[in-house]
């Protein structure tokens, strides 16, 4: 891959954060409490966070689904999308990082709303499936690459037409280019946008995140 000019992204990346994403506390404690707690500072960056929140929002939901919550920092941000009586389910399977989670949703007054389920998202979703669970408005998939494309598939059992489904991580530096990717998660992303392109129930696109590695989010509508 050709090298990216890392300080000049880095300028723009805080550049638009200084102008778009006002110092906020209960953000940036999240942060700290999941760096001191020894989380790996994974998260989506503040300027995704604020597209999350606000792609989230032109859909008006009362129903999010989060796959991967990690320290529950774009929780944080996809939690704002919500009405007072919204609800979100986010799926762990750390309960380390639940915990983490748990304890910065309830310092930032929106535990309420927030349901983590701790366990593999694959088991956690089919049990929302058998058990009935109402369709959601907006599903944000973020945990690990190799199962995207079993994700999709749960998913959209759990969507209606018009859900939003956003993606993190879809690019992967350009390796999901490679014909056939060594790294199974390299595989997953490629075989999601691979899915997500040809679905008959879905419109999608890919945009590119340049951040020290160029990566991508994916975002589809159901039919
Ligand atoms: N969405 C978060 C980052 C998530 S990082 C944010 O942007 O703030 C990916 C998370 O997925 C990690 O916390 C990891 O523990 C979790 N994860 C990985 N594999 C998983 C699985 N099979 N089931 C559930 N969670 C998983
Ligand atoms: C990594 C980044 C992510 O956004 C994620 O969801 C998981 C892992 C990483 O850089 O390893
Ligand atoms: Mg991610």
């Amino acid at each position: 891959m050709e090298p990216i000019n890392e300080q000049l992204v880095e300028r723009i990346d805080r550049y638009i954060e200084d102008l778009f994403v006002p110092p906020d506390a209960a953000l940036s404690k999240n942060l700290e409490d999941a760096d001191s707690a020894g989380l790996p500072a994974i998260q989506v960056s503040a300027n995704q966070g604020k597209l999350l929140y606000l792609l989230a929002k032109l859909v008006s939901p009362t129903r999010i689904l989060e796959i991967g919550t990690l320290g529950g920092y774009s929780t944080t941000w996809l939690e704002r999308a919500l009405p007072a009586d919204g609800i979100l389910i986010t799926l762990e399977r750390e309960q380390a990082y639940a915990d983490v989670a748990r304890r910065n949703l309830e310092r930032a007054g929106v535990d309420s709303k927030v349901d983590i389920q701790v366990g593999s998202a694959s088991d956690s979703l089919l049990r929302l499936i058998h058990s009935g669970a109402q369709p959601f408005d907006v599903i944000f998939i973020d945990a690990d690459k190799a199962s995207y494309p079993e994700y999709l598939n749960l998913s959209l059992e759990l969507s209606h037409p018009r859900t939003l489904v956003l993606a993190d991580n879809v690019i992967r530096n350009g390796n999901v280019m490679d014909d056939h990717p060594a790294d199974i998660h390299d595989h997953g992303a490629k075989r999601y946008n691979e899915a997500i392109a040809h679905h008959s129930r879905l419109e999608s696109i890919v945009l590119p995140i340049v951040r020290k590695r160029i990566d991508g989010l994916a975002i589809s509508i159901v039919r």
